[in-house]
């Protein structure tokens, strides 16, 4: 792959050029190069063009923000709770259980870098066949965008578009940020706060610790409602089943599947998308616990055509820079449940070592047994009223 991406030097640039944002403003704006680097130094993403676009007005300063009366009142917000030592939300309805504090703000800016490495793109070729970002005028929405490193990036890309970012928690840029993006803060549960057809382009990516399994077709039907007709739809998600030969870390990845099954999650959800998002019919009587399972109140009704396909192996831990720092984030991930892992039965049976000797020792046999994960990145249609051969074209 030709990756570079390493981990000892701080990607956690970015994260504290967001936290000193306000430090930023008193100052010259965009004065240094601001180049978001992996834990090794090797460079592997950029938002240079962010701050050297400060000097000509590419990013604005969020007005919302500087006069805190227009900003929303506080029983709108999700709330935040602190476990031990972590900064978690307060959404009761949300069975989401990674923390939103600096510590999680920089391990989703790793992760975006390391998947964009990965995969390549920001965009899908065909997307970008599709629908003309170049000319602009093009509507753009992050559905649970987390600190929005894709946005920040991909609105500098087309500075014609409009982007917004939606997350039931603000992690994004408070203050300074790409004048053609703005945020909401909701909880995608409760439906997506925008009219019909209102986005050329959705993005909805890592969400698979987010939503329960009955919560899927109700999260797919309201991007499908906001999606304008021929508008695009990425989904970038992972199948966390992990694949090893080492008997701790596949007792330890059952027993995972499990805790997250007894949460209501389906850790395979990035694997059941594309048929979900092509299904057609309405399954009636369906008892099937599987991502997109039929829901009485949004029966399944997803049915778009899915241009592109394509499948990642993740590498825990093994193969170089992207290995190294897949396992560096799935150890962050399992230090971020932690809370919610540790009264686990497995966990407690596992007892004689304490959390990071647990940590450790599951981290050791995934390096060691050469273990992955599974990557999916799909792009879908949605139909358009006037396409007659809608549904007819082959997918790639
Ligand atoms: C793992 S992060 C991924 C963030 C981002 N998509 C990325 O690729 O970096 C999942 C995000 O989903 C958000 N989230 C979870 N449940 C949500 C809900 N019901 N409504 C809105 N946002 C939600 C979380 O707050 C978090 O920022």
């Amino acid at each position: 792959m030709g990756s570079n991406i390493s981990r000892d030097s701080s990607i956690s640039n970015f994260a504290s050029q967001q936290q000193q944002q306000q430090q930023q403003q008193r100052q010259a704006i965009g004065t240094s190069p601001n180049t978001i680097r992996s834990k090794t130094g090797s460079r592997v993403g950029s938002i240079d063009t962010f701050h050297k676009n400060s000097t000509n007005n590419k990013y604005s300063i969020n007005e919302e923000r500087q006069n805190p009366a227009s900003s929303l009142p506080a029983s709108k917000k999700t709330g935040k709770r602190i476990i031990a030592g972590r900064t978690y939300h307060a959404n009761p309805a949300s069975a989401y259980m990674l923390p939103m504090d600096d510590k999680e703000i920089d391990r989703l800016h790793e992760e975006h870098f390391v998947t964009k490495e990965l995969l390549g793109f920001n965009f899908m070729n065909e997307a970008i066949n599709q629908l003309d970002f170049q000319s602009g005028g093009l509507e753009i929405l992050d559905v649970c965008c987390g600190p929005a490193t894709w946005l920040c990036e991909a609105s500098l890309e087309y500075q014609n578009c409009q982007f917004t970012g939606i997350d039931m928690s603000s992690l994004w840029p408070q203050i300074i940020r790409p004048s053609n993006v703005t945020f909401k803060e909701a909880d995608v549960l409760q439906g997506l706060p925008f009219p019909d057809q209102t986005f050329d382009f959705i993005q909805m990516r890592f969400v698979v610790l987010a939503f329960r399994v009955n919560e899927w077709p109700f999260v797919l039907s309201e991007i499908k409602r906001v999606l304008k007709d021929g508008g695009c739809f990425q989904c970038i998600e992972l199948d966390m089943r992990i694949t090893t030969a080492d008997p701790f870390a596949k007792s330890y990845t059952e027993t995972f599947e499990s805790f997250c099954a007894s949460m209501g999650l389906d850790i395979t959800a990035g694997a059941k998308l594309e048929s979900l998002l092509s299904r057609k019919e309405k399954r009636k009587g369906d008892t099937t616990t599987e991502v997109g399972g039929e829901n009485k109140n949004h029966p399944i009704d997803h049915h778009m055509q899915v241009l592109r396909s394509e499948y990642r192996e993740v590498p825990l831990g093994w193969g170089g820079p992207i290995g190294d720092a897949y396992l560096s984030l799935y150890q962050g991930v399992l230090e971020g449940l932690s809370p919610w892992f540790k009264p686990h039965q497995y966990y407690q049976q596992q007892q004689q070592q304490n959390y990071d000797q647990f940590l450790h020792r599951v981290k050791h046999g995934l390096h060691q047994s050469r273990s992955y994960m599974g990557l999916y990145a799909i792009l879908a249609q949605k139909p358009s009223m006037t396409d007659p051969d809608f549904g007819n074209r082959t997918t790639n």
